[in-house]
């Protein structure tokens, strides 16, 4: 009779911050439960993580590998250039897959991989090695059930649609009649997003289908309708969200303290955290677009003056590559005059954010909507003003103001009587109706990573799942 596998699982990410964060949250919390688990990054993202917070994983049974993304060393892998990147996984970064799965490097054999839900090359090279392969989409399952119909939309020709009329109903989602306008269906919906990022992005949707599981970041009290619809397609579903939260419930994650924070690919400013004790409670705006948002000059300048205008304080992570179209010198010398610290606002390249929500002085989150920094507002209990731009984005804003109910939407509009419209609204006006949705939402978050939390539960059940398919 031949030995048993010994189970070892391959966690491999799209090479971005919103997805290697959650995925490396997971691969912690596997490694924790007693699995060996490698985690595998590319090279350029492997050296940002590398020199701080997880280079001392919790467990020995958790392996950080890195393997060449077949770009060179300079290419600057962002946003406008996002095709080469997507080229260059299909091909150079799936043959360095292939490789360092049948080497040595990858001792014991891997018996599961578990490929992002964008990076279909983990589904082809486990299945060429006949190894069973797990999706894990970073996106809320809103917006995952949104791709899946995006090709009936299309047979149905409500796709594509002009851009100049958006504000026009859409209708034919299931579970969501009278709830979208064109506007808030994925960017991949618009005509001016690129046929090959579209084509893209809906072939690694349906890739997902032949794994044999899929994991969301999410949590069954807040998307139960929509994780009903996506049962039709996935027969195996595992909701193990907040992940950052269950990270943290289970001592594998931290964001109090002097270390970065799990998954982190820039230093943290921590200096904001000394200005946020000098504010009153719930008195901050805290603004962040996110890790690859970027905004033009004029758009800086009407979020400036609206947030000035409505009087509070407030925090704004601005990165070094958040502006758009500038040449570098100029966008270099504005960043720097935003940045000169006053008692009513402060601006810093990156913020440590999990801290960032949990701290009293915060009262409002304009964010980008990406759906890690949606959860994270979620767990900490702080609404949302939603200015979203791609990818899930826009269907994670909708859902925040129509659905949870926990946030105001500004969407594709962003000049400054919106908002300090907006600002006052949140954190006036309708603060009391808004807090109390989010304190329910909150709530239910936090009962799902606890002992017998839908989320906790889920992950147990994942485990036990690898353990069996592993063999
Ligand atoms: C991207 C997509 O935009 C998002 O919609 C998708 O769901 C995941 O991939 P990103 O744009 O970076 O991610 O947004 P988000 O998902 O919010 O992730 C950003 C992460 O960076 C968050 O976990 C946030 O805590 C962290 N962050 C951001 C910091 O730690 N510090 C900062 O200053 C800003």
């Amino acid at each position: 009779m031949e030995e048993p596998r010994e189970p070892h699982v391959l966690v491999l990410p799209f090479p971005a911050q919103g997805h290697i964060k959650p995925m490396l949250c997971l691969a912690k919390l596997l490694a924790a439960a007693g699995l060996r688990v490698t985690f595998l990054n590319t090279h350029h993202n492997h050296r940002r993580i590398l020199p701080r917070g997880p280079s001392s994983p919790p467990s020995s049974l958790l392996r950080l590998e890195s393997i060449s993304d077949g770009l060179p060393d300079d290419h600057p892998r962002s946003l406008e250039r996002i095709e080469e990147l997507l080229l260059s996984i299909k091909t150079a970064m799936k043959a360095a897959l292939r490789e360092f799965l049948v080497s040595k490097s990858a001792e014991p054999p891997v018996t599961c991989v578990i490929a992002d839900g964008i990076m279909s090359i983990g589904i082809d090279v486990a299945e060429e090695l006949s190894v069973p392969a797990i999706s894990f989409r970073t996106f809320s399952a809103c917006c995952l059930w949104t791709y899946f119909c995006i090709p009936t939309f299309i047979h149905e020709g409500k796709l594509p649609f002009p851009d100049d009329d958006l504000d026009k109903e859409f209708h034919g989602l299931l579970g969501a009649e009278g709830l979208l306008r064109r506007r808030d269906l994925p960017s991949i919906c618009r005509s001016a997003i690129a046929i090959n990022l579209y084509r893209y992005f809906m072939d690694e949707t349906i890739a997902m289908t032949r794994a044999c599981a899929l994991i969301l970041n999410t949590f069954d009290a807040l998307e139960a309708p929509m994780l009903s619809h996506l049962a039709t397609i996935f027969t195996d579903i595992y909701t193990i969200g907040p992940l950052h939260a269950l990270a943290v419930k289970s001592h594998v994650g931290h964001f109090s303290g002097r270390s970065e924070s799990v998954g982190s690919l820039q230093m943290e400013d921590r200096s904001c955290m000394v200005w946020l004790n000098s504010q009153a409670s719930r008195s901050v705006v805290y603004v962040s677009f996110g890790s690859l948002v970027k905004i033009t000059v004029d758009q800086l300048m009407e979020f400036w003056h609206g947030l000035v205008n409505c009087g509070r304080p407030f925090l704004w992570v601005l990165r070094e590559d958040a502006i758009l179209g500038e040449n570098e010198e100029k966008a270099r010398s504005l960043l720097s005059e935003l940045k000169v610290v006053s008692e009513r606002r402060r601006v810093v390249d990156w913020a440590p954010q999990e801290e960032v929500l949990a701290h009293a002085a915060v009262g409002g989150f304009l964010t980008h909507s990406g759906w890690n920094s949606t959860l994270e507002g979620i767990v900490a209990g702080i609404p949302m003003i939603c200015w979203p731009r791609i990818a899930d984005q826009q269907i994670n804003s909708r859902w925040v103001s129509e659905v949870w109910k926990i946030g105001l939407d500004m969407k594709d509009t962003c000049d400054r009587s919106t908002v300090e419209t907006m600002v006052r609204l949140l954190m006036d006006d309708k603060k009391e109706e808004i807090m109390k949705s989010m304190a329910r939402i909150s709530a239910l978050s936090s009962d799902s990573v606890g002992p017998e939390g839908s989320s906790s539960k889920n992950l147990e059940r994942l485990v036990k799942n690898i353990r069996k398919i592993c063999q």
